[in-house]
């Protein structure tokens, strides 16, 4: 094997030079790990060599963290235990070196590549956008245990280390300067020559200055009390965000607090011993899959074939400046940096779009996601107007209308006779099928859907949907355009509803068949965040917007028939002006934008009346598994093209509970005979659209099962 280190020593200065050889990152796998110590051992014997450098010439990525693949694989406890002792071990040598090494961080420093930038003496980095450092760990569902535990509180203050791992989300270069994480930010074009300063420096004798964090922070950690109050007040949180479901940040922050009370060994002690346990869990197993399933998906267009080139896309036109369409154009400005075109029916409407979008621009600024430099350049791509102006230019222009039929047709006749040949059109509709949009028009085959889910800025999915005619061309460039929007993106079929609201339609009619046969709100949203769920199915109708969740349930009753029979109610509701949160009425009650109790009021419109005596047992089962049937027919008539799309698109477009793996691999851990014969019963007792589907049952006969063995 190549190796993945060069070592050459200049003016007294080791440079260890780390690329590994035929990966896209960096990465530290056993044999790096053992590369790597071999180097350090030369260098701490070398007596020419005062101090160290230690420097990535890999393009992106300074080291991406411990190799996933590597402890995915893991089999037992025992085996996680050795791998993450041996990890300990090198950095601990780099810590204890007898020699100041400088971290010279350029690109992803992630993970153990943080843990081993934090045993370096002093650490730089470099001013760009692909520099992203953090401790993404929890995300995997384990915990940084490679000394991240221990170093980085004892470096920045217990609550921002905290911050930090808990949440598990890297932070830019400079908010890393910013926080104490590195001691200083420069130009990439000199990182190399301050480090070698540095080097110099620290090898003359010199010692950095830090402050720990903020002066109350350090209060804080000194103070026994201050600690305890920290992490009691971590812990709460964590559990409020997580339910109990992600054993990791509770181990995380179990490891910080043990390191702070009782010193370094004994906290890497704990990490390692948590580490041997989460990293065989289910949870971290389904975790990790997500992962690699995301990554996967940054590389795959959609297509069956080689994919032509996409068309960049530099200038955008939207029509229709509502709230989802004036989100799209500030996520497209601010991520893309493209320029946003508005149209909308008269000047008003296109001044509130705009207004919408440039608040969410000064909300990132405020924020410090957008520099004030960022901000001013940024602010001007966005415009509007009634008129078509601007729209020939247009490499892509995305419809953000009323769910209305005939609108949409009218607006992309319209379009056609304003859009240069090469445009892609798409519509952002949730349920249409796109293919009666496309009806009627010359080129049926640079139309799409592009599908975002609100908040457009949060919520991380992008659905794409393809017609029989849709052209590969428009195809890839939606999806890259959707990428560079920092969107996961899954191409799914033309169908009503495509994949998400497939799955979410019979899901919220079941939700709103509980209420009425008198199950409380309470108790319906208190099952399903018990079950994972973020949120329960009534807030999210309140969320979504009770006149949307109308228009939806109706298209997708009319595509399905019985089995999507919306339960009466909605419409009652949406009369009485009740559109949920936007309205500041819904199931629930608001006041100044907060939410409060569930509105007595609402049961009453509906026709319900909240019975404690009503049982509940089936209200999970009932819940989960018309979605999990509505899962296995909507694969099965090929809307995603695997399982892994499904799977994807269920947790990251409704919130399907990530540590179960997305529907399609929960059934799978539920077993398939298990699931059909659950839903047998609950045919049985509350009627046919509990019976399992043709696929479902042949599946559960054959053995067969969603993902390749
Ligand atoms: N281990 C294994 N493979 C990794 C990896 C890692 N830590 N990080 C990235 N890769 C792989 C990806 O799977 C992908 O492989 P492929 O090309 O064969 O499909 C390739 O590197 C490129 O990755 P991306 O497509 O994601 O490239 P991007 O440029 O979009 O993103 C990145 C780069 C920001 C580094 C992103 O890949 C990332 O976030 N990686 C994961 C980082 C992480 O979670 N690190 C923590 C690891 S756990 C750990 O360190 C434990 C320790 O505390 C003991």
């Amino acid at each position: 094997m190549t190796a993945a280190f060069t070592a050459r020593v200049e003016r007294g200065i080791a440079w260890l030079e780390l690329d590994l050889p035929a990966e896209p990152v960096n990465k530290i796998t056993r044999a790096v790990r053992q590369e790597f110590e071999r180097v350090l051992d030369k260098l701490a014997s070398d007596p020419d060599v005062r101090a160290g450098v230690l420097i990535s010439r890999k393009t992106g990525s300074f080291i991406a963290g411990a190799d996933i693949d590597e402890f995915g694989a893991l089999e037992s406890r025992e085996e996680a235990h050795a791998l993450v002792r041996s990890g300990q071990a090198l950095v601990t040598r780099l810590a204890t070196l007898g020699k100041p090494m400088v971290a010279a961080i350029s690109g992803a420093c992630l993970g153990g590549g943080l843990e081993t930038a934090l045993a370096c003496t002093y650490r730089i980095a470099a001013d760009h956008p692909k520099t992203v450092i953090g401790l993404p760990e929890v995300q995997l569902g384990i915990l940084p245990a490679a000394g991240g535990c221990q170093r980085l509180p004892r470096l920045i203050g217990a609550r921002a280390a905290l911050d930090m791992i808990l949440a598990g989300k890297p932070v830019s270069a400079r908010r890393a300067r910013r926080l104490g994480i590195v001691d200083e930010l420069v130009h990439p074009a000199i990182l190399d020559r301050v480090a070698e300063e540095a080097a110099a420096r620290l090898a003359s004798g010199w010692e950095p200055k830090r402050r720990r964090g903020g002066l109350g922070d350090v209060a804080l950690d000194d103070n026994p009390l201050g600690r305890r109050l920290v992490f009691s007040s971590a812990r709460k949180q964590v559990l409020k965000k997580t339910g109990g479901h992600y054993p990791a940040p509770l181990a995380a922050l179990q490891a910080v607090e043990h390191g702070m009370k009782h010193g370094l060994e004994a906290g890497l002690d704990l990490e390692a011993s948590l580490f041997a346990e989460l990293a065989v869990s289910p949870v971290s197993r389904n975790l990790v899959r997500i992962f690699f399933a995301t990554t996967a998906l940054k590389k795959d267009w959609g297509l069956p074939h080689e994919p032509p080139e996409p068309r960049t896309v530099d200038s955008l036109g939207i029509v229709g400046a509502g709230f989802m369409g004036a989100s799209i154009g500030a996520v497209a400005v601010m991520k893309a940096g493209a320029s946003v075109r508005f149209k909308d029916r008269d000047l008003p409407s296109v001044g509130r779009g705009l207004l919408v979008a440039r608040r969410e621009l000064a909300e990132q600024r405020e924020r410090g996601r957008l520099t004030r430099f960022e901000h001013r350049r940024l602010s001007p791509l966005l415009s509007g107007g009634v008129g078509w102006d601007g729209f020939g230019r247009a490499d892509l222009v995305i419809e953000a209308v009323f769910e209305d039929l005939g609108l949409k047709r009218q607006i992309f006749a319209d379009l056609e006779g304003q859009v240069d040949d090469e445009c892609v059109l798409a519509s952002n509709t949730s349920t249409i099928p796109i293919a009666r949009i496309a009806e009627g028009l010359r080129r049926p085959d640079r139309v799409l859907g592009m599908h975002f889910f609100s908040p457009v800025g949060k919520m991380p999915l992008l659905e794409v949907i393809v017609t029989e005619r849709t052209a590969p061309a428009a195809t890839v460039t939606a999806v890259a355009f959707g990428r560079r929007m920092g969107k996961t993106v899954i191409v799914v079929r033309d169908s009503p509803g495509f994949w998400v609201n497939r799955l979410l339609a019979p899901y919220l009619n079941e939700a709103g068949r509980l209420l009425q046969e008198g199950v409380a709100v309470e108790t319906i949203d208190r099952t399903m965040t018990k079950y994972g769920f973020p949120v329960g199915p009534i807030t999210l109708l309140d969320e979504v917007g009770l006149d949307v969740a109308l228009k939806a349930s109706t298209v997708m009753h009319a595509a399905y028939g019985d089995r999507m029979t919306p339960p009466g109610g909605l419409q009652r509701l949406t009369e009485d002006g009740r559109l949920g949160r936007k309205s500041q009425r819904g199931f629930f009650r608001y006041e100044g934008g907060k939410r409060r109790e569930v509105d007595m009021a609402a049961y009453e419109i509906v026709g319900a009346h909240p019975d404690p005596q009503v049982p509940r047992d089936d209200v999970q089962p009932r819940l989960v598994y018309i979605m999990l049937n509505e899962a296995v027919r909507a694969l099965d008539e090929g809307v995603v093209r695997n399982a892994r799309d499904g799977d994807i698109g269920a947790v990251f477009g409704i919130g399907f509970p990530a540590f179960r793996g997305g529907p399609l691999r929960y059934l799978k851990e539920v077993g398939l005979a298990q699931a059909v014969a659950t839903l047998e019963t609950l045919a049985q007792q509350y009627g046919e659209r509990f019976v399992p589907c043709e696929r479902l049952v042949s599946m559960a006969r054959t053995g067969e099962g969603f993902y390749p063995q």
